[in-house]
């Protein structure tokens, strides 16, 4: 694989969308092959993967079961869509990838960061992300953002408490630490134009 595989996470509220919704115009501008794809979802076995897991209704989903589902749809995801697109040559921006599965199911949902990794581990065949931009906020400021924004679906986790939303930026902050050398920090909580600038420079350094 020869392209570059950059994965953006973050907390709800974070500005995901929006940053890469600004990403891709910036690359295609200087004549880059870039691709933009988001988890769970990108493709359509793990988009309807996607509508099973958000349901606001499955309330009794067990959280095995959920890491489970988050994992079967990374796995078709990124052998139908990101590694093809990687083989050839492509920039792939993911919205999410394996750090939401350690830090909301390992961490905040306690299944144990080290026994999801492993469930991943078997799912991805050990591809991870050239580089991963974390984009940490305050859960209080990231979901005041998601409810002033009226477009945005609020799915099954948007509805858990201020508690587990506080463990999943904990368990974040934890893979800051543990994977230091992939996941770059970049303070959420600032004008979005100064987010884009800062990420598009991380990336630029990167394609050196
Ligand atoms: P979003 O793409 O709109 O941020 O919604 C995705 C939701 O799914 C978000 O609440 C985080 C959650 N999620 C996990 O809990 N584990 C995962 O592995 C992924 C990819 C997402």
């Amino acid at each position: 694989m020869k392209g570059l595989f950059v994965t953006i996470e973050g907390p709800e509220g974070s500005g995901k969308s929006t940053l890469i919704t600004k990403l891709l115009p910036y690359f295609e501008k200087k004549e880059q092959k870039v691709m933009a794809t988001r988890e769970p979802g990108g493709i359509k076995i793990s988009e309807e993967i996607r509508t099973i897991l958000h349901k606001k209704e499955h309330t009794m989903m067990e959280a095995r079961t959920e890491a489970l589902l988050y994992a079967a749809a990374r796995r078709q995801h990124l052998v139908e869509k990101v590694i093809p697109a990687l083989t050839d040559n492509y920039i792939v921006i993911c919205d999410r990838f394996i750090d939401s599965s350690l830090a909301y199911q390992g961490y905040a949902r306690g299944l144990g960061v080290d026994k999801v990794f492993a469930i991943n581990r078997f799912a991805t065949e050990d591809c991870m992300p050239d580089i991963t931009i974390y984009l940490d906020i305050e859960p209080e400021v990231g979901l005041a953002r998601i409810r002033k924004d009226g477009n945005r679906e609020v799915n099954r986790l948007d509805l858990e408490s201020m508690e587990f939303h506080k463990r999943v930026r904990e368990g974040y902050l934890q893979l800051v630490d543990r994977f230091a050398d992939r996941i770059i920090v970049v303070n959420a909580d600032q004008p979005i134009d100064s987010v884009i600038e800062e990420v598009t420079q991380i990336i630029e350094q990167k394609l050196l």
